[in-house]
């Protein structure tokens, strides 16, 4: 019993030594000086390292252009997207709370549209590109939301929704630079036998070149892009049924099949609406 208490005696003593010998004046197995130089080591290591990091940061910044980004290795393959903001549409008819938030959504995303902002900037000729390399102040084209007619929530405030024939919009993300040839346009398709009725605004869901090329978010501000709505023109079969639709962009040189990119100049979403 005696034996096992000196032991543990020891043991302590021991630790408290590699803590901090009195003999040596070592703290943790090292002198002051020892201690003070591996700081000293690894100070001016961390502050060569911070320093390397620095440099070659401002070195690759240097080569950057502040308005285009360099890589751009899909400039001419944008991808498509709808607002509202959800790939799954679903809500009752009958339920204004259950669409209240597609419509507030549309709205605020037609918010830049709106015709008095819009009358501030150019009604560009259709069909050309509205080319503005050399001029210093680029300006934007004009697309004014009244031209989306019935989808543009001034008429019918609800876009379509308390009727059960929603509008979406459709809209490509922007690409600077990109000038699409042919006339590209938006066409939609719903997945299953019987085709379904839809209305697209502008007519024939053009996208019109005039809204192309873009500048970039610090060159070309205020800059809109086109849109193009659909309203689906839903039967009484139709409700309580989910539908499966897919948006394109054809007529052009725009990709819009690639199997590994399910956005690439297309969307797909399922709508379902109840009544
Ligand atoms: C939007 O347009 C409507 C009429 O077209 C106008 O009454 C309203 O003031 C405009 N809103 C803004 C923020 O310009
Ligand atoms: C939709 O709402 C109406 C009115 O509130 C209700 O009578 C109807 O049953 C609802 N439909 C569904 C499929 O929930």
């Amino acid at each position: 019993m005696a034996n096992k208490e000196e032991k543990a005696d020891e043991k302590q003593s021991s630790w408290k030594d590699f803590i901090y010998n009195p003999r040596t004046g070592e703290f943790i197995g090292r002198t002051a000086s020892s201690w003070a130089l591996i700081f000293l080591f690894y100070l001016v290591f961390y502050g060569f390292l911070a320093g390397m990091f620095t440099l070659t940061m401002w070195v690759m910044l240097q080569t950057l252009d502040e308005h285009t980004p360099r890589y751009r290795d899909r400039v001419a393959n944008p991808g498509l997207m709808i607002r509202p903001k959800s790939l799954d549409i679903k809500y009752n008819r009958s339920s204004f709370s259950e669409y209240k938030n597609y419509v507030q959504h549309l709205e605020s995303f037609l918010y830049m549209y709106n015709d008095t902002l819009q009358e501030a900037n150019v009604p560009c000729p259709d069909g050309i590109y509205y080319d503005q390399d050399d001029v210093e102040e680029k300006k934007v084209c004009q697309f004014k939301r009244s031209v989306l007619r019935q989808c543009s929530g001034l008429a019918d405030t609800s876009f379509g929704y308390s009727e059960g024939q929603p509008c979406i919009l459709v809209k490509m993300n922007r690409v600077i630079g990109l000038r699409p040839r042919g006339d590209p346009h938006i066409s939609c398709t719903a997945k299953r036998e019987t085709p379904l009725q839809m209305q697209y605004f502008p007519a024939e869901g053009k996208l019109d070149k005039s809204y192309f090329p873009y500048y970039g978010k610090t060159l070309h501000a205020n800059y809109v892009q086109p849109v193009v709505a659909v309203k689906l023109l839903l039967n009484e079969e139709d409700y309580n049924t989910e539908l499966t639709i897919e948006c394109k962009v054809e007529g052009s040189d725009l990709l819009n099949s690639d199997d590994r990119d399910k956005f690439l100049g297309r969307v797909i979403f399922r709508v379902k609406v109840s009544k």
